[in-house]
């Protein structure tokens, strides 16, 4: 089942378990608008147009579908001359709550219906965090790794001179994902203020000296930490003494593995594309961070012996924490799985029948669209910041991250009290219901 799949599957069972009246339930689950791109050909004979103006060293074309645009192409001089095509998105779910907020990623594999299910996730995600957004999502089929700097910062530019009056600090408020990072912003926020004016708030995930939150790097690990911290101690249990098993060692890995091991936690296996390693005494956190800021991979570190990476999801542990792909635990492995807890980190790890496996064994699962909150619920804080002028302190984010954790997690489990349910379902049900209560005060469930 892809993710669009999933995520619509989540949503219609918090719809039917709410009580939903059919019509409401449909228009929760349409996006607002659809950008996407347009074929090739169209752009032929812009390019080869006598009217071309000299700036067609960047060319994008627009295309309206129904009311609403619906395609958008990029196409950038490369460094040697030559022209290159690039197809983006912009999914732009829900805006009952407020803004939609979500990333922009460079992947070659970005495709519609995944973009779909993200910018839906991320509506469900900011109402389940109480921050006033709603959800979008959007992303160019490019490998950024095959684009120069300059290549990116030209594809970067024209992509937003093509979306600027869609986005906006009340409309649309992108952020950084797979591919892109705080420069992407910035060069996001430079070329939106050359058409609005000095517009810091229209993006988030920027560089500090643009206006980037302290804290923000560090926050979506920082969550799950808290979040790890609130579910164990449901069950008697505290970081300090757990076992600890994590895919992925990048932003949300490597952040979670630190603030983890700084708990009294222990990592006894670790995994990332370079390599994955396991050492029952515990992984020197630290240490492993200097070895790999180093240039080193992980299989080279020697403070553990490497392992098959097909058996760190099953290796023995009290929690695993994916935090690399999504779909990863599947109707294969979930059976073997060993650890009591899993901390959905990543985006859509689990797949609805492994989901299933899992429950039916008793492995307690919380939801990504809760556990991996704390990178937009810093990303709100950067935007508040932003509009008020102010700079808030690193102590400050962090306090008022594990507030919005802890409030969201209480929540959750209150809704999973009322309806009987699932954390999956209560953090389903506590987002969809937010975001029906004010789809209908504002009129607009007909
Ligand atoms: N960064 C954020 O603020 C944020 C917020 C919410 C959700 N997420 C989600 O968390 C996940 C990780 O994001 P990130 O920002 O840390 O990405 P990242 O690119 O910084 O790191 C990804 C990590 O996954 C590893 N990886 C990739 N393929 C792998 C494989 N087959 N096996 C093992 N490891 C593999 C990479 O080596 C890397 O260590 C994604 O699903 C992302 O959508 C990230």
């Amino acid at each position: 089942m892809n993710a669009l799949a999933a995520t619509s599957r989540n949503f219609r069972q918090a719809a039917r378990l709410l009580g939903l009246d059919s019509k409401l339930e449909k228009s929760l689950l349409i996006p607002f608008r659809e950008i996407k791109v347009a074929p090739r050909s169209l752009l032929s004979p812009l390019l080869s147009s006598p009217r071309r103006r000299p700036e067609l060293d960047s060319v994008c074309l627009l295309s309206i579908s129904g009311s609403f645009p619906s395609q958008v192409e990029c196409t950038i001089p490369k460094d040697d001359g030559t022209l290159a095509s690039f197809v983006g998105f912009r999914v732009q779910h829900d805006n009952a709550r407020g803004p939609m907020k979500g990333g922009i990623r460079y992947h070659p594999e970005v495709d519609p219906d995944e973009v779909n299910a993200l910018a839906q996730l991320m509506t469900w995600k900011t109402a389940v965090a109480a921050v006033p957004y709603g959800g979008a999502k959007g992303g160019i089929g490019c490998s950024p790794g095959d684009l120069s700097r300059s290549e990116l910062e030209r594809l970067t530019r024209v992509f937003t001179q093509k979306i600027h009056d869609l986005i906006g600090t009340h409309t649309d408020i992108p952020a950084p994902d797979m591919g892109t990072n705080s420069q992407t912003m910035a060069w996001i926020f430079d070329e939106y203020s050359k058409f609005h004016g000095h517009s810091p708030a229209v993006v988030t995930g920027k560089p500090i000296d643009l206006g980037g939150s302290l804290g923000r790097d560090a926050a979506t690990g920082r969550g799950v930490m808290y979040a790890t911290e609130a579910l164990l101690a449901e069950y008697g249990k505290s970081i300090s003494g757990s076992t600890f098993v994590i895919q992925g060692f990048g932003n949300v890995g490597s952040w979670a593995a630190q603030l983890i091991h700084e708990k009294g936690g222990k990592v006894i296996a670790l995994g990332d594309v370079s390599g994955t390693i396991r050492n029952k005494a515990g992984i020197d956190v630290p240490a492993l961070m200097k070895h790999r800021n180093e240039g080193g991979q992980l299989k080279d570190f020697h403070g553990a012996e490497v392992m098959d990476a097909s058996e760190l999801l099953v290796h023995e542990c009290d929690v695993l924490l994916p935090c690399a792909l999504g779909g990863v635990l599947n109707r294969e492995n979930a059976p073997d799985v060993k650890a009591k807890f899993i901390i959905e980190a990543a985006n859509h790890p689990t797949d609805p029948e492994a989901d299933e496996i899992l429950t039916k064994k008793g492995v307690v699962v919380l939801p990504d669209i809760y556990a991996n909150a704390g990178g937009v619920i810093v990303s709100y804080f950067e935007w508040v910041q932003n509009i008020q002028g102010f700079m808030w302190e690193e102590e400050k984010v962090n306090m008022e991250l594990h507030k919005y954790m802890n409030s969201a997690f209480q929540n959750i489990k209150a809704m999973c009290k009322s309806q009987d349910c699932n954390l999956r379902m209560g953090a389903f049900t506590l987002g969809v219901n937010r975001v029906a209560r004010a789809t209908i005060l504002r009129g607009w469930e007909a």
